[in-house]
Parts: C-alpha cells; sequence; structure tokens
C-alpha cells in the first residue's frame, strides 16, 4: 500500500496483505487484511504508530522513507504487541536506534520478551499525556481490547484516534477509507466476523472501552486492520453502535440446560433422556433439549452451548476416547466467557471407558465447572443404571440451585 494522507499530520504507512485468508492461525480471512501502520509528522517531530508483520518490513520501511525521508522518527507508540503488529520492531529499532519506543507498562514487558534486546521505552498509563511537537497525544488505557496491554493513542489537533484492533476488520481495502469501500456487504460480514473472532471473549470490556472514549472529539478513527473510520463514511457511528448491541449480555428467561450426545447403538441417547427426565423433575420450567452431535449443525450447537446456563454432553468411548463430534464441540468452547460454566459429562463404554475421563480432564483445563463423576454404563444401561441416570440428573440440578442461591 502506498503512503497515505490521513488528516494534515497523520500519513498512513502501513502494508495490504490480500492474499492472507488465514491471521492468527484462527480467524478466517476471506478477503485477506490490511496492517494498519501510520506516521503523525507535527512540528518537527514524528511518532509511528504500529509497526507491521514482519514479512512487510522492507514495504513498511519503504512508506515510513517517504513521509520521513532520512530524517530518523523520534518515537514508536505500540499500542498492543501482538507480533502482527510488533513483528518489526527488531528490524525498526536496528535502523533507527535512537527510537523511544511509548507503550503501556505491560506492553513493555511483552515488547521485551518479544525483540529479546534492550529498547529505549517509555511506559504511559491511563490519561497520560505527550507532547509531540507541542501538541498533545493522550493514551487511553484499554486492556483486553482485546490484549492485555492494549491502549488507545488520541492526537487532539487532527482528531484522530488510533485504536489498536478495536473497531477494525480483517478486510483489504486498497482506498483506505470506509467512504471508499465498494464492497459493503462483504465488508460488513468481515466486520463482524472479526468481532465474534477477537473481541467476543471480551464483551465487559468492549462496553467499557467505548465508555472510555465517548467523550472524545474525534472525526477519524485509525485501527490496525482494515479501512480507516470515518464520520463522513459513517463508519465510526456505525461500528460503535455494532459493537454496543453485539457486547449486550443478557439472562436467559428462561434456563437453558442443553443435553449434547452421540451414540453408537441407542446406549449413550438412553442416558442423556433419564438424566433430561432427572433434571425436568428438579427444574420442571427450564428447557432441557436433547441435541444429537451428528444432526445438527456444529456452529449452531456451539452457540446454544455458549448461550446455555449449563450444559452435559455425553460420549461413548471409541478406541480409548471420546468420539470426535464430541471433541468437535468442545473445540468451539471460548475458555474466556465459559469460565465457571456448570457441565457435566456421561457415555455408555464397551472395554475400558476412558471418553468420559478424558472429557472432564479437558473441561477442567478450560476452567469449566464439570462434575468430577460421570454417568457411565457398559453397554446397555439396566434398569437400575438407568435410575442412576435419573438420579445423576436431579443431583446435577440441585447443584446448579445451590450455586444461584449461593
Ligand atoms: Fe492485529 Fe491483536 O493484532
Amino acid at each position: 500500500m502506498r503512503v497515505k494522507k490521513i488528516s494534515e499530520n497523520v500519513y498512513s504507512v502501513g502494508v495490504l496483505n490480500p492474499c492472507v485468508r488465514i491471521c492468527d492461525i484462527i480467524v478466517k480471512t476471506e478477503y485477506g487484511t490490511t496492517y494498519n501502520a501510520y506516521i503523525i509528522k507535527n512540528n518537527g517531530k514524528s511518532a509511528l504508530v504500529d509497526t507491521v508483520h514482519v514479512r512487510f518490513f522492507d514495504e513498511y520501511l519503504e512508506n515510513i522513507k517517504d513521509v520521513l525521508g532520512d530524517t530518523p522518527p523520534d518515537y514508536l507508540i505500540m499500542n498492543h504487541n501482538e507480533p502482527d503488529h510488533s513483528g518489526s520492531v527488531a528490524k525498526l529499532t536496528e535502523i533507527y536506534p535512537e527510537i523511544t519506543v511509548i507503550e503501556s507498562k505491560a506492553g513493555a514487558i511483552y515488547l521485551k520478551n518479544i525483540v529479546n534486546k534492550e529498547l529505549k521505552v517509555k511506559t504511559v498509563v491511563d490519561s497520560e499525556t505527550f507532547d509531540l511537537g507541542e501538541d498533545e497525544l493522550k493514551f487511553i488505557i484499554a486492556p483486553f481490547l482485546h490484549w492485555p496491554d492494549t491502549m488507545f493513542t488520541y492526537f487532539a489537533k487532527d482528531r484522530v484516534l488510533f485504536t489498536c484492533d478495536f473497531l477494525g476488520a480483517h478486510f483489504c481495502e486498497p482506498k483506505v477509507f470506509d467512504y471508499n469501500i465498494k464492497y459493503r456487504k462483504e465488508y460488513e460480514a468481515e466486520f463482524a466476523h472479526y468481532y465474534a473472532a477477537i473481541f467476543g471473549p471480551f464483551k465487559p470490556y468492549v462496553l467499557a472501552g467505548l465508555d472510555k472514549i465517548k467523550d472524545i472529539d474525534f472525526d477519524t478513527v485509525c485501527t490496525s486492520h482494515g479501512p480507516v473510520l470515518t464520520k463522513k463514511g459513517g463508519g465510526i457511528e456505525h461500528a460503535k453502535e455494532m459493537y454496543a448491541e453485539w457486547s449486550q449480555t443478557h439472562k436467559n428467561e428462561v434456563e437453558q440446560i442443553p443435553i449434547f450426545f452421540c451414540s453408537a447403538y441407542g446406549n449413550t441417547a438412553a442416558l442423556a433422556n433419564h438424566i433430561k427426565s432427572g433434571i425436568t423433575e428438579v427444574k420442571p420450567n427450564a428447557n432441557v433439549e436433547i441435541y444429537d452431535l451428528n444432526c445438527f449443525d456444529m456452529g449452531k450447537l456451539s452457540q446454544i452451548m455458549h448461550d446455555s446456563d449449563a450444559f452435559l454432553i455425553g460420549s461413548p468411548t471409541i478406541n480409548r476416547d471420546a468420539v470426535l463430534p464430541a471433541w468437535n464441540l468442545i473445540n468451539t468452547i471460548d475458555a474466556v466467557s465459559m469460565k465457571g460454566r456448570a457441565c457435566a459429562v456421561f457415555g455408555s463404554y464397551g472395554w475400558s471407558g476412558e471418553g468420559c475421563g478424558n472429557l472432564i480432564s479437558r473441561l477442567q483445563g478450560l476452567k469449566l465447572k464439570v462434575g468430577e463423576t460421570p454417568c457411565r454404563c457398559q453397554f446397555i444401561p439396566s434398569k437400575s443404571e438407568l435410575a442412576e441416570a435419573v438420579r445423576f440428573g436431579k443431583e446435577f440440578a440441585e447443584s446448579l440451585k445451590i450455586e444461584s442461591q449461593g
């Protein structure tokens, strides 16, 4: 991406990556992404805002030189230190050894362990200001948006707010500004996907971040991915509104306790049905739906699990483990927002029956509140084992009552 002037004193010096289809291993990027970086050049002083993925360092450096010529930048502001933005710091500081890095205290710890060498660093605290060529930069500490070290930077003179990943999108828009977006529908989809993947686990922090910027006067938002948002293009209001809407948390009006299972010969299914009887005996008003993991879209099941108040998962054991559909569901768990969620495990087995134990270990590792003893039976559940499944369901439901009273 060639240099683009964003405002009187701010330039975009980032790069395009239209070909990438997965970022950070887990986020699909159907329309590529951009690694945005900026320069604030003001009254003879300059500050870079963020670097780029190290693979694009040469292009980034060329862009910097297009703006600054042979004059070295004075400062590098790192709004957070994920390597898609901090990856070029080591190389940059070889070329500009006198540059001072400005970042949060957490950021300084992370960056030290990313570059593995001593840098000139100035750490800042929330609302701290700093003069750049006699005009003020203000730093807004915004933890978990989405890294612990995240901060925003505000340049009042040009009414520009640099928000790091916040309000961004993995969307490769070569014309930089939101009012130039040609494929609006595709952008909207990627904007929503980006929020869900990156900020969905941190909803309370998103609301706190929006609150922190609500009284700041800005008409341009320079994110670290995707188009620059403007008042003129409507992107700022839209992004803030959608983040606010998506970050609302609500308590279920009817208690949701889904039961997920797989069953080869109907034995784990029988346990699911009897566990449900036990739960509904204790909680007659709860919604206790049973879902065969092979009969529903995994995304839908995952949403149901995340929206639940508590859930159960059942799997037979095949070759000393739980079966793949059960693992597929567990692999979708957002360990941040699901921390402490009550759950329990059940399943029939034929030989040695390790499946339930393996699921419990994994759920414990994710810090869910999982019952340590599963409901199990060998092959076909007997009458007494089915009665035990009912009792298991009752006990699980009782434990939820105790929890909500506690
Ligand atoms: Fe785009 Fe959190 O890095």
